[in-house]
């Protein structure tokens, strides 16, 4: 097969990892993990999250890196190509279509949340968070969502910026920032977590984050169907389980075909497994220290910790607002934070772009720019689904347009997707296949195999037959 041949790959071990770890860092952990940590009720949502980054996630990320490096070709070349040579249906091709859909959709509406970081560091750096309190704070933050102008300027900048480092190839601007601009990002959130931590309520966000209440995760309260109850009755329910799966999922870039068109530029010598678990530790690093950088200013300015999107926009400008050097502080962070989202985006526009590009023969600069302004312009309902922007009463499902695809990736398209990949290289690629592919030691080999086979889809195939069951009874 051409593709094959002209394939590009990684220069070295460190730049893979670090394009990995650029991949799962992102949006993710300083944007979502906290605030959905905060609607899932804090510590229980955080320990069923880290078990499944641990038990699921890293597993998942073996079995996706070595289909990539098997296939050497985008995601549903890859799967397709895989089948055929265990003797598989094609229909295992689906895993990649899937992925590289779900790919499509969230990189629209993660480029939003892009822009929005953007348009804070210029906010920060013209010194807009000085002395706010937190009424201002989230003032500031809704007027500017629900500004069409603002919003579309800053969604299509981060498109933008997104396209034109794809359009260059793997290697070429990419493994330069990850390099230097992570780094840097670690050390500002350290930064972060002691000033929050001296400043804020450090004592209630340990306990919240760190304590666990399972009451808070699998009980909805005040549900339609508890209020039909009676009022106080609390319904047992998954759904915030899946969440915190999906979001394992999408923190670690799985089941979106990012990681597998990553495995594919990967060459032999390289170690999967031990990779997997500097991805995982490094990724769930940088959550949890968002969090703890997040959470003393929520709890100490009395902001709502189930505020869901805006609360890491309402809260952090504040303590800028407040330090010394704050506007540097503050311009650096967001800065920063809009890097680790392009290192993210560009690895969501990859799987789609592969794909193209290996169906179409059409040179990748052509390629990356019609894929990103399709979904540029897919990502204009998300940006005005916000706020009181234009499109905001739409609501789908009780959703906005925005969350709606949020929800359908990382509650359905991801959890499934990781389900099959699971079964796949548990069930149906040989054993002896995937041995000589990850070339673990045979105990590693053993605990990666149980969990991939057994762990994996027994878990994910639990929470989804609990909540079909729900959902129709
Ligand atoms: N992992 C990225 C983040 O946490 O922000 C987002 C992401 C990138 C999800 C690539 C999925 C993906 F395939």
């Amino acid at each position: 097969m051409a593709g094959a041949a002209q394939h590009a790959h990684w220069s070295s071990r460190w730049a893979f990892i670090m394009a990995a770890v650029g991949s799962a860092v992102g949006l993710g952990n300083i944007w979502k993990f906290p605030y959905e940590a905060g609607q899932g009720g804090g510590g229980a949502f955080v320990m069923v999250y880290l078990l499944f980054v641990f038990f699921i996630g890293t597993p998942m990320l073996v079995a996706e890196l070595s289909l990539g490096r098997r296939g050497q070709l985008s995601p549903i070349g890859s799967m397709k190509k895989i089948a055929q040579e265990e003797k598989r249906s094609p229909l295992w091709g689906l895993i990649g279509w899937s992925g590289v859909v779900g790919a499509f959709i969230v990189i629209s509406f993660y480029s939003v949340v892009g822009g929005w970081t953007l348009a804070y560091m210029v906010k920060s750096a013209m010194g807009a968070f000085s002395n706010i309190d937190a009424q201002t704070a989230q003032d500031t933050f809704v007027s500017y969502i629900s500004n069409p102008v603002m919003t579309l300027v800053s969604h299509f900048a981060f498109m933008g910026i997104t396209i034109f480092i794809v359009a260059k190839g793997v290697q070429g601007g990419l493994e330069k920032a990850v390099t230097y601009l992570m780094p840097a990002l670690f050390a500002i959130l350290l930064v972060l977590v002691v000033y929050s931590g001296f400043t804020g309520d450090f004592a209630k966000t340990v306990d919240f984050l760190f304590n666990p209440d399972f009451d808070e995760l699998l009980y909805k309260a005040n549900s339609p169907e508890a209020i039909a109850a009676g009022g106080a009755a609390k319904v047992f329910s998954l759904d915030m389980v899946l969440q915190a799966l999906g979001q394992s999922f999408f923190s670690l870039s799985l089941a979106l075909g990012s990681i597998m068109t990553y495995g594919s530029y990967l060459t032999r010598d390289v170690n999967v497994g031990r990779s997997a678990l500097t991805i995982a530790a490094a990724d769930s690093s940088v959550a949890l220290m968002a969090g703890l950088a997040i959470f003393p200013i929520v709890f100490a300015y009395g902001l709502d910790v189930a505020e869901g999107g805006g609360l890491v926009f309402m809260s952090l400008p504040i303590a800028f607002g407040q330090m010394p050097f704050g506007i540097v502080v503050g311009t650096l962070f967001f800065g920063l934070l809009a890097v680790a989202a392009i290192t993210s985006s560009i690895s969501l526009l990859e799987p789609p772009v592969s794909y193209v590009e290996e169906k179409t023969g059409w040179n990748r600069r052509k390629v990356a720019i019609t894929m990103g302004v399709a979904a540029g312009v897919l990502g204009v309902l998300s940006a005005y689904s916000q706020g009181d922007n234009m499109l905001s009463s739409i609501s789908i499902f009780g959703l906005s347009i925005m969350d709606a695809k949020d929800f359908l990736t990382n509650n359905i398209i991801m959890p499934l997707g990781g389900l099959f990949t699971a079964l796949f290289v548990g069930w149906f690629v040989s054993r002896k296949a995937m041995m000589e592919e990850l070339a673990m030691e045979d105990k590693t080999f053993r605990i990666w195999y149980f969990l991939a086979r057994f762990v994996s889809p027994t878990a994910i195939g639990i929470i989804f037959i609990k909540i079909i069951y729900d959902t129709v009874v």
